[in-house]
């Protein structure tokens, strides 16, 4: 069966449901809007332009259910929790049309949880629709299908994402956090625990954000930055998650739990931006000026936030990770580490290293993926200094090496190739899912 998504139902209508349903009104499709109350559907129904409500209709979970079976995709975006999204399929199931596609926004709930026991049709036509906040801006659309999703559905999905929504899509598979939090959140959490040696000898926070950003092509917010921006209350739920789902030999198990200083900053409310502050606050002094001010880890005190040393790091890209410097240490051990882990989860993750490159790129917005940036540094020093620290090569770079190859890419334009996790060069997927 050929499926085409003209109209989507939305199903919860807070930060995600609200972007999904305003993204997919702009695109001309018609929209409904549904949530426990009237409010939180009013509240959702702000986030979409005024020259497209006349394509909305809206209502409540409880009364309005059934309108469902006029949309062609059933889009599920309420909170975080299996049971509560378990209950909702099972109520909606009869009710919408044969032909319809439905999907879950979960951050991180394996489908085949959700999907156990549910009928053949269900786990058939459903897959993980996993957007990025906030969904008008984030380019990446991870599309995850379960062991039973019809083709057809994941192309109908794929096809909606990339032509009507505008989106990087990228094929994920049904393993914890998917593509982009997976290795984005392994930098974080990672990063909180390896910073703590440098803080010990003296670096700054501001120097750790500062490193493990520009140089390496990292957005500005660096470490720090970008938790105080997430939410130390959704990282805890994230690690929470990961410790739960990780297989037991995954590289990132060990960081899973926040350090001492961090979880108890979490217990005490200091969770970032949202909060006032976590590791960084602004304050408005009486005059109007603005002032930062920084937590300082080691102490337990805020101070006045200070300048970073870059003293002697190199601005070439990556570069740092090769200077024998404590700034050159922290990239390495940090982003150099990120890099490393990111290589060992072709194929368990995605299929091949082209997936992992644009969710990086799209949800991070990192300059470069991870494979993209390993050659730019050039994978042969990368894979010196490994082997110089007696530790194993990822799975990729092994790839690399018993291929014979140099580069992860080569080749331009229609030329360009990428290469796959059975050491064979293979032409780069179709444009309209790429945009490297
Ligand atoms: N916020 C993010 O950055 C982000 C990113 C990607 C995915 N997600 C995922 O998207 C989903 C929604 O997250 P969000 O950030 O939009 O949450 P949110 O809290 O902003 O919105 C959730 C909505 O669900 C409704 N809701 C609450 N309990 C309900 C129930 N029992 N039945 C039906 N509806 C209920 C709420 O009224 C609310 O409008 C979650 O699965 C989350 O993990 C979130």
């Amino acid at each position: 069966m050929s499926r085409t998504i003209e109209s989507v139902a939305v199903i919860g209508c807070g930060t995600m449901g609200s972007g999904i349903a305003a993204a997919s009104a702009a695109a001309r499709c018609r929209v409904l809007m549904l949530d426990v109350d009237a409010e939180a559907v009013e509240r959702g129904l702000g986030a979409v332009d005024e020259e497209h409500r006349h394509l909305v209709e809206t209502g409540t979970i409880a009364d309005d259910l059934d309108k469902i079976a006029a949309y062609d995709w059933i889009c599920e975006a309420i909170v975080e929790d299996l049971e509560v999204k378990r209950d909702l399929f099972e109520r909606l199931e009869p009710l919408r049309k044969e032909g319809s596609v439905i999907s879950s926004n979960t951050s991180g709930i394996p489908l085949r949880d959700i999907s156990a026991g549910m009928s053949p049709r269900f786990r058939a036509d459903v897959a993980i629709t996993h957007f990025f906040n906030p969904v008008s801006v984030m380019k990446l659309f991870e599309l995850v299908p379960g062991e039973d999703t019809d083709a057809d559905v994941v192309a109908a999905f794929s096809d909606f994402g990339a032509d009507k929504l505008d989106k990087g899509v990228v094929h994920a598979k049904d393993t914890v956090n998917f593509i982009g939090n997976r290795i984005g959140c392994f930098l974080m959490l990672s990063g909180l625990h390896k910073a703590k040696s440098y803080l010990a000898e003296g670096m700054t926070q501001e120097t750790v954000d500062a490193v493990l950003g520009k140089p390496i092509g990292l957005p500005p917010t660096g470490l720090y930055g970008l938790i105080d921006l997430i939410g130390l209350d959704v990282m805890y739920l994230v690690g929470k998650n990961l410790d739960v789902n990780l297989p037991d030999d995954d590289a990132g198990r060990a960081f899973t739990d926040f350090p001492q200083v961090e979880q108890a900053m979490y217990d005490r409310g200091q969770l970032g931006r949202k909060t006032g502050g976590g590791f960084s606050k602004m304050t408005k002094l009486d005059d109007g000026v603005r002032h930062k001010e920084t937590f300082e880890l080691i102490s337990g005190v805020w101070r006045d936030t200070v300048d970073p040393d870059l003293e002697g790091v190199p601005t070439d890209l990556g570069e740092v990770m090769f200077t024998d410097s404590a700034q050159g240490r922290l990239a390495w051990d940090i982003f150099g580490g990120t890099l490393r882990y990111a290589a060992d989860l072709v194929p368990e993750i995605a299929d091949d290293i082209v997936n992992i490159d644009n969710a990086i790129r799209w949800g991070f917005n990192w300059v470069k993926g991870p494979f993209e940036m390993l050659d730019a540094i050039g994978n042969d020093r990368v894979i010196t200094k490994i082997e110089s620290e007696g530790s194993e090569l990822p799975r990729m770079l092994r790839v690399l090496r018993e291929a014979r190859a140099t580069s992860f890419y080569k080749g331009e334009g229609a030329a360009a190739e990428y290469l796959g996790v059975d050491g064979v060069f293979r032409p780069m997927p179709a444009a309209d899912e790429t945009s490297r």
